[in-house]
């Protein structure tokens, strides 16, 4: 005799259209999937054909992904790809088997393979998900999306607009992506720089507004490793929350706004160009030309005047702050790289020269290790207070981000630091952070531009 339920289970299974409450759907129901595939994709302007990227469902950006905090993620991964791939789910605290890093929480799903992620988000923000396979290559191919966590009780604003910043490298004849992914002058300076840049996938997008409408863009940057220095032209307003987590009050935007690779912004604006006018976020470049990111031309107007300061956003589950008193000590030096003064590291166990070194693709150390280790940089107990001394004993800048946790910095003044997940650290800077190890697993932690990444400056933690 079959129960009821197991009927039901087994209706679901072999045949979709049958109905079932609520509860009984979401148990058996099968996972959304998520497919990672070819595809091509209007990216620079015709008569440039079209580019053929790697995307999540083959689009760039992949889907949105919007679910309200402390809801369940479930998503079945697909792997259409010519390349084994996996899925990170960049900023969550989440379950380690879930965290999505191949080769250290679970194994790459090769080309034809699957992969179910389920998990909870126990934050609201801004967050995104990427590849983490090759991740050099696979994200500068389009393989990432955003995943917004949406507050319980939504700020107060007129609408908001999710903003994915990226710079691809297109080859400028047939605008198709550069593949010279392992290019050594690249790994061992800044990173793999793009030439065409994109918000959203379009170099040109254009947002109508109203004089007085208040919005929330929330801004993600996804390239692999340019950090994008942004000024506001005819939009006025505040820093509302950092790689997902709420500042404690909003922050008055300053002159420039500086989004490292992988970093969030979270920010309220008001529309405070006329009607009739157009109002930018504009990008400075190296060669600090100001030129056009996001347009939004202004046409009407959402109400007389300019409103209060917004309210800050209700803050996320308390993460404990860490007892500096009796907190784990420990330090990574950061060395190599172009002009750098890194004169070897150990790799496969033996230690090589710099020149020894780049002839096996690595440029960069942590503690001397210029590949990821066995043993993990700290093995950690659940709960323990942590302070991390890191140096970068480098000329470049690097976008320094933990997995599973985020962190404060510590600041000389005694004045913490905003809750990161990504921290910019420039050429030469010490810096210190503190976290609680209160998720248990094994969490990666590395410079966030993939080439560095790749080429030396990865580690891991280990919290038990
Ligand atoms: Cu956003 Cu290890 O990654
Ligand atoms: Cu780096």
């Amino acid at each position: 005799m079959t129960t009821r339920r197991e009927f039901l289970m087994q209706g679901t299974a072999s045949a979709a259209a049958l109905t079932v409450p609520g509860t009984l759907t979401a148990q058996t129901s099968q996972a959304a999937e998520l497919k990672a595939r070819t595809a091509a994709v209007q990216l620079a302007p015709a008569p440039y054909p079209k580019t053929e990227i790697w995307g999540y469902g083959g689009t760039m950006p992949g889907p949105e992904l919007r679910v309200a905090q402390g809801d369940r993620v479930r998503r079945r991964f697909l792997n259409d790809l010519p390349q084994a791939s996996s899925v990170h789910w960049h900023g969550i605290r989440i379950d380690n088997a879930m965290d999505g890093v191949a080769g250290l929480t679970q194994d790459a799903v090769a080309p034809g393979g699957s992969f179910d992620y389920d998990f909870v988000v126990p934050d609201a923000g801004t967050y995104w998900y990427h590849a983490h396979n090759r991740s050099w290559e696979q994200v500068a191919r389009g393989l990432y999306g955003a995943l917004i966590v949406e507050e319980a009780e939504a700020p107060d604003v007129d609408r908001e607009e999710v903003l994915i910043l990226d710079d691809w490298l297109l080859d400028p004849e047939t605008a198709q992506i550069d593949d010279s992914f392992d290019n050594a002058m690249m790994m061992s300076h800044g990173g793999r720089m793009g030439n065409f840049l994109t918000t959203n996938g379009r170099f040109d997008l254009s947002l109508d507004a109203r004089r007085h409408e208040r919005l929330r863009l929330r801004l993600i940057n996804a390239s692999n490793a340019r950090t994008f220095l942004l000024q506001f032209s005819g939009l006025a307003g505040w820093t509302v929350a950092l790689d997902g987590m709420p500042l404690m009050a909003p922050a008055p935007l300053e002159d420039v706004l500086v989004l490292g690779a992988a970093q969030r912004a979270d920010l309220v604006v008001d529309v405070t160009a006329e009607d009739g006018e157009t109002a930018y976020i504009l990008r400075i470049g190296d060669d600090d030309q100001v030129t056009s990111q996001v347009m939004f031309p202004v046409s009407g107007t959402a109400s007389r005047a300019r409103r209060d300061v917004p309210a800050r956003l209700p803050p996320n589950p308390a993460t404990p702050k860490p007892d500096l008193s009796d907190a784990r000590r420990l330090r990574l030096v950061m060395a190599g790289g172009a002009m750098g003064r890194m004169d070897g590291a150990f790799l496969g166990g033996e230690r090589l020269g710099f020149r020894e070194l780049a002839e096996n693709g690595r440029f960069w150390s942590f503690n001397e290790m210029a590949e990821m280790t066995q043993t993990p940089l700290a093995g950690l107990s659940l709960g323990e207070p942590v302070r991390l001394e890191i140096v970068n004993d480098t000329v470049f800048p690097h976008a320094m981000h933990l997995h599973g946790m985020h962190f404060r910095e510590i600041k000389a003044e005694g004045n913490d630091g905003p809750m990161r997940d990504t921290l910019m650290i420039r050429g030469g800077e010490t810096r210190e952070i503190a976290f609680v190890a209160d998720n248990p697993g094994d969490w990666l932690f590395h410079c966030h531009m993939l080439s560095h990444a790749e080429t030396g400056m990865m580690t891991w933690i280990q919290v038990t």
